[in-house]
């Protein structure tokens, strides 16, 4: 099949290289000329496990980069939209570029066409998106609008896409309908049809219960911490019941990234909207801002103030497997400590190009996790980073002038938190 992806971000580059290794004939669009240039040239924008690899493997072949997007529309039987839906300052989501593009899609295109939203965006979006198409749209074509939210993690979206556990596919009539069974039939997995607004409701449902499932165990492990229990117990046994299950249940210094804190504030907005309030996506909003100040506010055990102090901080992006700060807990954390005068000596082992880019010289880049602890006074582990997994307290103490450390992901070896010649500080443990 002929298929387009418009946006050559995260999601559009993909979904590209996946359908493109299926055999498909992909073209991936963007406006920005110089990604595509990159592109062309073999460069990735962004860094994601296996993606580099996968593309090579049918780029010139298979897959295809342009920046003349119409030229691209015209000639293909389905069109991907996955551009951006930022969050607006009152936490809607920002559907400019979905609109723009659907837009120049319809104008574009000479032949029957399925049109497919794969940008995450509000509930009823597809709708308004049909009435752009059938405005612009030359009257003798047929062209469907459907929606296929996409569930990818970063660090293992190749997997989760090729191996997907189900595909949604949202549409209102059966063009739509067979184009995408048929673009999807050689994936090994069950496809799940509904109307496009379930489909969209599907998305957001799913990532705000994930949202809330983290902050549900950091608020016991919070709780675990002032009756001494130990949620990393608990929430193994808890995961054990099937009705449960044990992922996302790791407690640590709260969610970030690009979709949870995103779409739960899009849910949140789109229920007020609707003059609905949802009080369980509420609350795991609140647990999560206040999750990300945790550490802070167990440093100040040992330090009345932060002044002079010199503060390790060890992984800056807000997982590991990513390049990406978004919401990441580091651009919460190092703020405080330079306002009130500490010296910060970061560590990552790919986030500090772009931690740079927003924190420029305020902090000391370090090319070790044992640079960043020379000398430290406390350390701040934010992202569990294998190398920073495997770190041994003969490190923490041969390195640091204090070994006071404040592990906000549970990631350190048991052998460090029983070793007495370090102090560290763990969550819900
Ligand atoms: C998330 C979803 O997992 C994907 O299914 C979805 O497609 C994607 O958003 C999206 O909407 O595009 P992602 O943001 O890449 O994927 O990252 P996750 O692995 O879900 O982690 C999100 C955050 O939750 C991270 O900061 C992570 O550290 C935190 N987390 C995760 C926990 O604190 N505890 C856990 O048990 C799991």
């Amino acid at each position: 099949m002929k298929v387009t992806i418009a946006g050559s971000g995260y999601v559009g580059l993909v979904t590209a290289a996946c359908l493109a290794n299926k055999g498909e004939t992909v073209t991936c669009v963007d406006v920005n000329e110089e990604k595509i240039a990159q592109l062309n040239a073999g460069r990735l924008p962004i860094y994601e496990e296996g993606l580099s690899e996968l593309m090579q493997s049918s780029f010139g072949t298979h897959l295809f980069f342009s920046s003349d997007c119409s030229a691209a529309y015209c000639n293909s039987e389905v069109v991907f939209i996955a551009v951006g839906t930022p969050e607006k300052k009152d936490g809607s989501a920002n559907l400019k570029h979905v609109n723009q593009v659907a837009e120049e899609i319809a104008k574009a295109a000479n032949q029957d066409m399925v049109i497919v939203i794969k940008s995450t965006v509000p509930i009823g979006t597809n709708q308004r998106i049909r009435s752009i198409v059938n405005r612009f749209k030359d009257p003798n074509i047929r062209i469907s609008v459907a929606s296929n939210p996409e569930f990818l993690s970063q660090g293992s979206a190749i997997r989760d896409m090729l191996q997907a556990p189900r595909i949604v596919i949202g549409s209102e009539d059966t063009f739509a309908k067979t184009t995408l069974e048929q673009l999807y039939s050689s994936f090994d997995c069950p496809i799940v049809h509904m109307d496009c607004n379930s489909a969209e409701m599907v998305k957001y449902a799913s990532n705000d219960f994930l949202a809330l499932k983290i902050s549900y165990i950091n608020e016991i492990a919070n709780l675990c911490e002032i009756v001494e229990a130990n949620v990393e117990d608990v929430a193994h046994a808890m995961g054990l019941d099937p009705r449960i299950g044990d992922r996302f249940l790791k407690a640590g210094i709260g969610y970030g990234g690009s979709c949870f804190p995103k779409d739960t504030k899009a849910l949140h907005w789109l229920a007020n909207y609707h003059d609905y309030e949802l009080k369980t996506i509420k609350a795991a909003i609140e647990v999560n801002e206040n999750q990300k100040l945790k550490l802070i506010k167990k440093a100040r055990k040992y330090y009345d103030s932060f002044e002079g102090l010199t503060v390790a901080i060890l992984g800056l992006t807000f997982k590991p497997g990513t390049d990406d700060l978004r919401e990441a807990p580091s651009l919460v954390n190092v703020p405080i400590l330079l306002e009130e005068g500490a010296r910060i000596q970061v560590y990552d082992p790919v986030g500090m190009k772009n931690f740079q880019s927003i924190f420029r010289e305020t902090v000391c880049y370090s090319i070790t996790p044992e640079a960043a602890l020379k000398d430290a006074d406390l350390c701040f582990v934010l992202t569990e980073w294998q190398e920073i997994r495997e770190l041994t307290a003969d490190i923490f103490v041969k390195q640091m002038q204090h070994p006071i450390i404040l592990d906000g992901r549970n990631c350190l070896k048991k052998s460090c938190s029983k070793d007495n010649r370090l102090t560290i500080e763990q969550i819900g443990l």
